[in-house]
């Protein structure tokens, strides 16, 4: 297993994935079309490296008041929230050790940083969590009933879809899946890509909005209105930041300097390589046939039509 490299200001490489150094338990593994592996955890589809242990260990820890839990489905934005909050928290510097990922733990996953119970009740408020989980599978149980901040970051559906193709693609942890982007797309509108059915997902946060721990965000109004929503986010998570402070969360969340900044840019994850692709709106564009454009268009509309969510294609 890996150690947890705390304190160090020099990033621990994280070498390319492997199932049996990352994760951990390997029986429970699945392996679908392509080679696509997977495990499934109260019937939803996850990586290899959320095992049903670590899952326990997420549920069960229970939140302080000051400890701040972000989740989204994958590829929607969440390492960027991630340094924004990091960057909320030390009013609106990086902190002087370490790099983003060292200052986040993610306790479903054996992979690129495990924690043990010991270890995370030790770590120093507050502690900031990351988590792919819908609200159902919640870190730290119910969030009605948790202590904690949860914020939540959607984004639009298709270009999720593409993000997460790209990601996926010929990565270890999801068996070297090597598929037309027709098949990706299949899956993932069948719920059978980790962390299952975008709309449950969304869904599952969306219906948990209005909670007084939970804030739930766009990417595309991020990007959009970034003072905006910083000044929303900073406020509900009880930080007063001076104009200077909450500018220089700007500068430094911004995609570019995120990439080519050593604190941010999980360069030392071997798998990463790849991982600041776009950052855009509508990059979907150049991917989606027509026809699935309309197809997904209507699946869009058939699960959020009435629910009062809706999101910015382009
Ligand atoms: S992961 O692997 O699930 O945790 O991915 P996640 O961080 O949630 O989402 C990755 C996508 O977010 C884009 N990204 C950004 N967009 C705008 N600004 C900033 N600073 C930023 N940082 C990351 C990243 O490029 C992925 O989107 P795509 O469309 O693939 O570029």
């Amino acid at each position: 297993m890996e150690k947890f490299n705390e304190g160090s200001t020099a990033a621990k490489r994280i070498r390319a994935y492997d199932d049996e150094r990352h994760a951990e338990e390997l029986e429970g593994i699945e392996t679908g079309d392509y080679g696509y592996k997977y495990r499934v955890l109260e019937g939803i589809v996850v990586p290899p490296y959320v095992t049903p242990e670590r899952y326990q260990v997420a549920r069960s820890t229970r939140l302080r008041a000051d400890d701040i839990c972000y989740d989204s489905y994958p590829k929607s934005g969440s390492t960027w929230l991630a340094n924004i909050i990091v960057l909320i928290t030390n009013y609106g510097r990086p902190p002087a050790e370490g790099t983003l990922r060292s200052h986040l733990h993610w306790l479903e996953s054996s992979w690129t940083y495990p924690r043990s119970p010991e270890e995370i009740a030790d770590l120093p408020s507050p502690r900031i969590f990351k988590s792919h989980m819908p609200a159902n599978m919640a870190l730290g149980g119910d969030p009605a009933e948790s202590a904690g901040k949860y914020v939540y970051i959607a984004r639009n559906p298709k270009d999720v879809a593409v993000s997460y193709y790209y990601f996926e693609s010929n990565k270890a942890w999801s068996g070297h899946y090597d598929a037309p982007w027709e098949h990706w797309l299949d899956m993932l509108t069948n719920g059978r890509v980790q962390r299952g059915d975008w709309f449950d997902h969304v869904l599952s946060w969306w219906e948990m909005r209005d909670l007084p721990n939970v804030l739930f965000l766009k990417y595309e109004e991020l990007l959009r209105q970034f003072p905006a929503e910083l000044g929303r986010l900073a406020d509900f998570l009880g930080y007063r930041l001076s104009d200077e402070q909450l500018a220089e969360i700007e500068r430094l969340t911004s995609f570019d300097v995120m990439k080519n900044d050593r604190f941010s840019n999980m360069h030392e994850i071997e798998d990463f390589e790849g991982f600041f692709r776009k950052g855009k709106i509508g990059s979907w564009k150049e991917q989606f046939t027509e026809e699935q454009d309309a197809r997904f268009s209507r699946l869009i509309e058939e699960r959020l039509g009435g629910t009062g969510l809706t999101f910015d294609y382009e």
